[in-house]
């Protein structure tokens, strides 16, 4: 069995599918591995650490994928990366399915079986290959070390000679993945946090992290959480009274981060740009969400807006920009993957079609997307 390591085309992609550990592993099971040169150079993986753990450096993508069975990247193809899939190969990668239509259709197409992990289920057994979590976790680190890097002020309350600096008020919105490991970096910076939820679950992870929570705890908070963890989609008359809570509470916040998704939704929009001018001089905003439609108003991908003395933080790829480290768990996601499709005993791929976590995140086989998600049911739904 081989497998092909490919280099992310998109500028604003550094991470790679591989790391020399991982091809270590791959090459433990008896597969081998073929790195396409300069794959790892923006997570710092040069080509000779691939090398000294037996990879083998391939000049371009098309040599990197020749005669391979299973295709492994970061990010959904670009359609100039198409031609360098053969077909009939399998392809794992981060492919954003419910808003790259156009790209799965062309993917089946091309004739190429593809997984989707950001659909992997969550499950117990899948823990290991949750790329959502393993990314979002970092994404909402770099949120803090990020705003904390325009903030012009301390976040821990220091007593000086001096005088007195007041300890951060920090507020995370959406307290899932991101948003409790951005509650656990401001708190451990000395901020005091608070945090916003639909999610009733949310509530006592945020108090155990030593976060204030603020939330409308009515009846539709209670029954907000789907049966795979994930938040509903809020009426408009709890989003009323979510933003009247939060026009309270924001003009005192010196830091808002917010992470709030809903799966094949575009993001919920919590800041208003009424809240944002009520908002300190000073004071900074980021959007992590912003790449799926923003949770705050004026928030632009890519850019630092400022409004009225308050910095709005629009990152593309915030796990992106913490690429080492993004790439070592991503790696490793796939490892566990590929574990899962592989037959030690034949040294072969192997892929039971009826397993949860393969029926998860298989969304494109023989020409056809295929994923229950992404296909019209006879109801027309
Ligand atoms: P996500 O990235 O889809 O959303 C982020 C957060 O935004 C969620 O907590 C969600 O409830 C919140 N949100 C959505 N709409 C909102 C609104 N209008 N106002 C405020 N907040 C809003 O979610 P994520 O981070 O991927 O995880 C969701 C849940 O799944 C968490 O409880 C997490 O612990 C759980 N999980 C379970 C795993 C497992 O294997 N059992 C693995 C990973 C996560």
């Amino acid at each position: 069995m081989k497998i092909a390591i490919l280099k992310e085309r998109r500028p604003d992609e550094p991470r790679v599918a591989a790391t020399p550990e991982t091809v270590k592993k791959f090459k433990g099971l008896g597969i081998e591995v073929v790195v396409e040169a300069g794959a790892g150079e923006g997570a710092s993986l040069l080509d000779a650490a691939y090398e000294e753990q037996g990879a083998q450096i391939a000049p371009d993508a098309a040599a990197a994928t020749a005669e391979a069975d299973l295709v492994l990247k970061v990010r959904q193809p670009l359609p100039d990366e198409l031609p360098a899939l053969p077909r009939g190969v399998l392809l794992a990668c981060i492919m954003d399915p419910f808003r790259a239509r156009p790209e799965l259709d062309a993917l089946a197409q091309a004739g190429v079986t593809g997984f989707a992990l950001d659909f992997m289920p969550r499950i117990t057994r899948a823990q290991a290959m949750d790329v959502l979590s393993s990314q979002a976790n970092l994404a909402g680190y770099k949120a803090v070390i990020d705003a904390a890097a325009v903030y012009g002020r301390a976040f821990p309350m220091m007593m000086t000679p001096a005088g007195r600096i007041n300890p951060a008020q920090v507020l995370v919105m959406g307290a899932g993945v991101a948003g409790l490991q951005a509650i656990a970096t401001a708190k451990r910076l000395g901020a005091v946090v608070h945090a916003t939820d639909v999610r009733p679950a949310a509530k006592e992870q945020v108090l155990s992290l030593g976060g204030k929570f603020l939330a409308v705890e009515d009846e539709e908070f209670k029954a907000a959480e789907t049966a795979g963890g994930y938040a509903k989609e809020m009426s408009a008359e709890y989003q009323k009274k979510q933003a009247a809570l939060l026009a309270e509470s924001i003009p005192k916040m010196d830091i808002v981060i917010t992470t709030a998704l809903i799966p094949g939704r575009p993001a919920p929009r919590l800041v208003s740009e009424g809240m944002l001018r009520s908002m300190k001089p000073g004071a900074v905003v980021v959007d992590l969400a912003v790449e799926n439609g923003g949770n705050v108003e004026l928030a632009r991908p890519g850019e630092i807006v400022e409004v009225d003395g308050v910095k709005i933080i629009g990152h593309r790829n915030m796990p992106g920009r913490l690429a080492a480290d993004a790439s070592m768990l991503y790696a490793n996601n796939l490892f566990n993957f590929v574990s899962l499709l592989f037959d030690k005993d034949s040294k072969s791929l192997k892929v039971d079609w009826d397993d949860e976590i393969v029926k998860g995140t298989l969304v494109t086989r023989d020409g056809a997307v295929v994923h229950q998600a992404l296909v019209p049911t006879e109801k027309g739904e």
